[in-house]
């Protein structure tokens, strides 16, 4: 029998920082549990007694390290190559047995890690989910057609012999396979630094919010601009950008008129009137910056803010934690926030603050 577990998917090497993150969560939220990570591996297990009502009381949106946050069902080991699919069925039938709540799944996603181990399984998962697809349909545990009213069925290989069974819900769960959103870099861009920008928008708004917080002829900040992929992101969003970095941006930001370009001091620089937007990707301490931005919201400088924490130090759990504490606090209103270390951030967070 195994175990009742959320099964979280990371960027390898982050473990530790999501192992940390939900065990402080669950157990704030009245669901403790422990969590069984192995470095570098790319995803975290969290045992707890009821992991259904865990999940729903840990929203996928409000955790910072997973880029996937699914509810397991099995644990299975052992597997024989030449048929998979029989013990995904009998273990399927018996925890519907034990009474899951799901008549049938919406959709299949079969996956792995995105981890050094995990990656060569990406063919495997291919083609074992055009063979499962068919089967589980035939049982009766897969729609005919793609249904995201409906919980989505995950089969996650861990070795070829080896997967977990779990399941999500389409609107509490990363919506890419994998968690991993695939942006393209666009040939202009002045750097990739732009998909960090572009995924922050993606991930961490919503569509509507999208639409109505990203407009053309906006007033825009970015601090530590250069060479000018955020920039870029905004200017291609309809924006007007005052872009402060001591480097030097590409040339073809300064031609478009839209970019004032300040060689200054992205610590001290300060906006002459309220801006609609203020990006920040300063290479400096999390504290530094997370103080800095919580000058802008204290003094009413800008009506929202995408900014990126650093965090190069052992415990970056502890150090993401005060520092969105710090920043909360010396803003001294109340703030929406919302933290995640997106796919194209390396050894970062980046955050969407704007006020309540
Ligand atoms: C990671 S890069 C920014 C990349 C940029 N977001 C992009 O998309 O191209 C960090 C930048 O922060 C700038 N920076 C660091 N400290 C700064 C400060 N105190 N004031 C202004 N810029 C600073 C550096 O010059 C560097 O260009």
């Amino acid at each position: 029998m195994t175990d009742s577990a959320l099964f979280c998917l990371c960027r390898a090497g982050f473990e530790p920082e999501l192992a940390a993150e939900l065990s402080e969560r669950a157990a704030r939220a009245g669901h403790p549990g422990y969590a069984r990570t192995q470095r570098n591996s790319g995803y975290v297990e969290f045992v707890l007694e009821d992991a259904a009502a865990a999940s729903r009381a840990l929203p996928w949106s409000a955790l910072i390290f997973a880029r996937q946050k699914l509810v397991r069902l099995a644990d299975l080991r052992g597997l024989d190559p030449s048929d998979r699919i029989a013990p995904m069925l009998a273990a399927l039938d018996a925890v519907g047995g034990a009474g899951l709540n799901v008549s049938s799944f919406g959709e299949l996603w079969v996956e792995h890690p995105d981890s050094d181990e995990g990656k060569p399984l990406a063919g495997l998962a291919r083609s074992f989910g055009n063979a499962l697809r068919p089967a589980l349909r035939k049982a009766g545990w897969l729609s005919k057609h793609d249904d995201p009213s409906r919980p989505r069925l995950h089969v996650v290989f861990l070795a070829g012999d080896h997967a977990v069974l779990a399941m999500s819900e389409p609107l509490d769960s990363a919506p890419w396979p994998l968690g991993i959103p695939r942006l393209k870099m666009h040939p202009d861009a002045p750097s990739r630094s732009a998909l960090k920008l572009e995924e922050a928008l993606l991930t961490l708004l919503d569509p509507e919010e999208r639409e109505r917080r990203v407009r053309d002829n906006m007033q825009a900040a970015d601090l530590g601009a250069a060479p000018g992929g955020w920039t870029w992101v905004l200017m291609r969003n309809g924006m007007k950008v005052t872009s402060v970095d001591n480097g030097p941006l590409r040339q073809a930001l300064l031609d478009s008129g839209r970019v004032d370009h300040l060689r200054a001091d992205g610590f001290t620089w300060q906006p002459k009137r309220t801006l609609d937007w203020m990006v920040c990707d300063m290479v400096e301490s999390p504290a530094r910056v997370a103080e800095r931005m919580a000058t802008w919201f204290r003094e009413n400088w800008c009506r929202q803010a995408i900014f990126n924490l650093k965090l190069p130090m052992k415990k970056r759990w502890e150090e993401t934690r005060i520092c969105l504490e710090a920043f909360e606090h010396q803003a001294h209103r109340p703030l929406i926030v919302r933290a995640r270390q997106l796919y194209h951030d390396r050894e970062e967070i980046t955050v969407f603050a704007t006020p309540r």
